[in-house]
């Protein structure tokens, strides 16, 4: 296969998984601005790289467990800064999705304490069976045991979607369209966050061949979202992690407002 058709290809599947919406950003995916480190991602062998690390939160985390209460105080005072959710209460009926979930670290440490229950995905099935002792079965709506790159989650589902530490699984194309789904699939006035390490600005990604994933710099997280429709609303950085370690960046994003189109007439002016 030529690599025009491989790219037609791969447009037309992020078409058929968005619709006529990825027609519009076909132009923009294929930018010229494309990483190669894209094309090293593989799921198979990311998958059999965690199938290899246990579940619990030291293996979830690299070894760096002890960093979990840090991760998740800066997480709590960052959810705070939303008016929606600044009092701390799980409201009745509410509903989180925890996204590349491990075993439901951040699910229990911190969705939960927004929302009342949670659905998680994540694609090692020996981390969704430990979820469910993990995170508390009363506390779970939903399992499922696939990648976000298959996850179609229905429309107006969630009140709040977390995708933390996973998304560097997924090259471009599959992370754009992803986002257009999570967006479809939030209930009004629902939110959607990210936290993700961040590389340096001229590295664009950095590829970690042992587990298939990349680390986007911030610009290149940037770029992205907009792709799929989308601006960040606040971000904060992650305080109190060992130096020499990636910047940690988390975002609220919200659809993009509309660019004004002009008008018949002032075309041109
Ligand atoms: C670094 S761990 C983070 C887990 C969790 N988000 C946390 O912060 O505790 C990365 C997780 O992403 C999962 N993962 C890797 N590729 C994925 C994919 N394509 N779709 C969903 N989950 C994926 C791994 O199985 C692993 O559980």
């Amino acid at each position: 296969m030529s690599s025009a058709e491989a790219k037609e290809e791969r447009t037309d599947e992020i078409e058929a998984q968005t619709g006529g919406a990825a027609r519009a950003k076909r132009l923009r995916v294929d930018d010229g601005s494309r990483d190669e480190n894209q094309d090293k991602i593989d799921y198979t062998k990311a998958g059999l790289y965690w199938d290899n690390v246990d579940a619990t939160i030291d293996g979830v985390l690299g070894g760096f467990g002890y960093l979990t209460d840090v991760d998740l105080k800066d997480s709590h005072a960052f959810f705070e800064r939303q008016p929606a959710l600044a009092d701390r209460t799980p409201r009745p009926g509410t509903l989180a999705c925890d996204c590349g979930a491990g075993i439901g670290r951040v699910a229990k440490g911190l969705l939960l304490d927004y929302c009342e229950k949670v659905d998680i995905v994540e694609q090692c099935k020996k981390y969704t069976d430990a979820s469910w002792k993990y995170v508390g079965k009363e506390h779970i709506r939903e399992v499922l045991t696939l990648g976000l790159q298959d996850f179609k989650p229905r429309p107006d589902t969630y009140d709040l979607i977390w995708v933390q530490w996973v998304i560097g699984h997924l090259p471009d194309e599959a992370l754009v369209a992803f986002l257009g789904r999570c967006v479809a699939s939030l209930k009004p006035g629902g939110l959607i966050g990210l936290k993700e390490n961040n590389c340096k600005p001229e590295q664009k990604t950095v590829l970690d061949d042992e587990d298939s994933s990349i680390t986007r710099s911030d610009a290149e997280f940037r770029r992205l979202f907009a792709q799929a429709g989308l601006t960040v609303s606040h971000e904060a950085l992650q305080t109190g992690f060992p130096q020499g370690m990636f910047a940690i960046r988390m975002y609220w994003l919200a659809p993009a407002e509309p660019e004004p189109v002009a008008s018949e007439g002032e075309e041109g002016k």
